[in-house]
């Protein structure tokens, strides 16, 4: 898809105070927050005013249930032009959001054993596995790693003592890793093996970033029937008020299973959310090409701030996401997020909260204008260092 390029805009403290009351406005006006993986720019001009018209026409009532063609045509041509695979347009279907797709697809397609969930794991997804009645079976990848990886050896350990699904997030948060064709494939083996089942939750794979490649669990052979993935637009284009993400199930009889299930399964999503992704797929790229640049620029300035101000922070490579797993324990902080936040006044997400121990560890969000990121880094410094 054509198209020139739209810039990414910076929004300034009081633009994001008003955007983004979580990030923003749930912290003291001196603290600088870069926690939750919200982004501090401006939307993409042509994704609002589809919204906005959409508003304006008055769309305001219940999205299409189930099936969304113009939706699903978006989302399976942006995957084509992107990943270079693409699923059937049927297979895509809307839902509220990633978190509660991964849900649903636990509840409606797994077995009743155990869900492995590799950590640290995304805060919001850790009893998760709980809720859907499952016990949650953690793949604990040493927090001081180099570099992430899924033990295979103890995946299939743990599918042989009983669980039955593995919830991938691929790209990884907050691992920035983006597992290779190799290494999903050696994952399926493991899973195929042993009969069990694949979640994938890629709603980070529009920023994977210069260097790598998505390659989507679905796009390995052998796949479609024993996963599904949970993909949105909305993390890339800063959306996820609006509420709308999308459930990619390749296998028929699994799509029949989940038209068959009572209403009150899925909570539904919102029919601004599925305007906003599909002009997100359809029109975004402009957009999307200027945000992964910055977010190239933004990575590789964060290394070096690091490398001058906080030279004994160990920062594993974000090969894709906007944030960034920082290892500070070398400055010997019980507590580095509390630190920080106390005497940088910057809000970085503990580790502890993605795993249990890390708590020298933070990830830091920096999809920010250069000047802030800077102020962050210098912050961090003067409280840790
Ligand atoms: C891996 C991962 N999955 C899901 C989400 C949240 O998605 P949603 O708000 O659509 O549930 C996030 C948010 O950062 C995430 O990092």
């Amino acid at each position: 898809m054509s198209g020139e390029r739209r810039p990414v805009v910076d929004l300034t403290d009081e633009q994001a105070r008003r955007a983004l009351p979580l990030k923003w406005g749930t912290v003291p006006r001196d603290v600088i927050p870069a926690w939750v993986a919200e982004m501090d720019y401006a939307l993409d001009p042509v994704v609002l005013e589809a919204v906005q018209r959409a508003l304006a026409d008055g769309i305001t009532g219940y999205p299409l249930f189930g099936h969304d063609p113009a939706l699903a045509e978006a989302y399976a041509g942006w995957a084509d032009r992107h990943f270079g695979w693409a699923p059937e347009p049927e297979a895509v279907i809307p839902v509220v959001d990633v978190t509660a797709g991964v849900r649903v697809a636990i509840d409606v397609f797994s077995g009743p054993g155990g869900v492995v969930f590799p950590t640290p794991g995304y805060n919001a997804q850790l009893g998760l596995a709980s809720i859907t009645g499952r016990d949650e079976v953690r793949l604990e990848v040493p927090a001081s790693a180099e570099r992430a990886e899924i033990d295979l050896d103890r995946l299939d350990r743990m599918f042989a003592e009983g669980a039955q699904t593995l919830l991938l997030t691929q790209p990884h948060n907050p691992w920035g890793r983006v597992f290779t064709r190799a290494e999903l494939e050696g994952i399926r083996d493991v899973v195929v093996r042993h009969g069990a089942r694949v979640v994938s939750d890629e709603i980070h794979a529009p920023l994977a970033l210069p260097g790598v490649e998505h390659v989507s669990y679905l796009a390995i052979e052998g796949t479609h029937d024993h996963a599904v993935a949970v993909v949105a637009a909305s993390k890339a284009f800063n959306t996820a008020g609006l509420r709308c993400a999308q459930l990619v199930v390749p296998d028929a009889a699994s799509r029949r299973l989940l038209a068959d299930q009572p209403m009150a399964r899925n909570d539904s999503h919102s029919p601004l959310g599925a305007i906003a992704a599909r002009t997100a797929y359809a029109e975004g790229d402009p957009w999307l090409a200027s945000l992964v640049e910055r977010l190239d620029q933004q990575r590789a300035l964060l290394g070096d701030l690091l490398a001058t101000h906080l030279p004994l922070v160990r920062m594993r490579p974000v090969e894709a996401t906007y944030l960034a797993w920082l290892d500070a324990s070398a400055y010997g902080h019980d507590d580095a997020a509390a630190v920080a936040l106390e005497r940088g006044r910057v809000k970085v997400s503990p580790g502890e909260s993605y795993a249990p121990g890390t708590t020298g560890h933070v990830r830091l969000n920096f999809a920010t204008s250069p000047e802030r990121l800077t102020e962050v880094v210098e912050r961090l410094a003067r409280a840790w260092a």
